[in-house]
């Protein structure tokens, strides 16, 4: 059976991809650990696994369906996870929103065979990984607000030394109450 790594996820726009990569080029270093690519900075919603097609299909069938109103991302945390080594960015106080996509996403996913991590969903992006050693985070302050409209489904794949995420589908979020 053909599968492939899948997940669900926010993108995040180009030019917030170019400035969080700046942010990041000014308070680490090299050393620090591995970059993320621009293009691939992302906020996971729910990781799949390797799926088989038939699987996608009736998760992305049920993602169509999901109606609830867009929110906006406040990034303003970062932190660092040394065992599993990255360096990410977060939110202080996470959106209601996000939680509730994150977790139907999460719970359809565990329904249909994708066992989900045990550990509590803490969004987060990542910028830097095998960062096992000891990295300065940058003080708070900073802020990048994002108001999330869509959602989508991701592959993963590795080939050359380089992971390539591709979007495979996208769906609307509603209209933001008040907006
Ligand atoms: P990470 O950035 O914290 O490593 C594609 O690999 C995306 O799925 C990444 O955002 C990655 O999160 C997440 N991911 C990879 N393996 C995972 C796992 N076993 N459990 C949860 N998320 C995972």
């Amino acid at each position: 059976m053909t599968t492939q790594r899948q997940f669900f996820a926010l993108e995040l726009p180009a030019p917030l991809q170019q400035q969080l990569v700046q942010w990041r080029a000014d308070h680490f270093s090299e050393d620090d650990g591995k970059p993320m690519e621009a293009a691939n900075l992302h906020l996971t919603l729910a990781f799949l696994g390797d799926v088989s097609n038939e699987t996608s299909q009736k998760l992305q069938q049920l993602a169509s369906r999901i109606a609830q109103p867009g929110f906006a991302l406040d990034l303003d945390d970062a932190g660092h996870w040394p065992r599993p080594g990255v360096v990410w960015l977060g939110c202080q106080r996470a959106p209601r929103g996000l939680l509730q996509l994150a977790s139907l996403l999460r719970a359809q996913a565990a329904r249909h065979g994708c066992a989900q991590s045990a550990q509590p969903f803490h969004p987060h992006i990542t910028l830097l990984r095998h960062a096992t050693q000891k990295v300065a985070l940058p003080a708070r302050g900073f802020h990048w607000r994002h108001d999330v409209s869509h959602f989508a489904l991701f592959s993963s794949t590795f080939s050359q030394g380089r992971t390539r995420y591709r979007r495979l589908a996208r769906w609307p979020l509603l209209p933001t109450p008040g907006a």
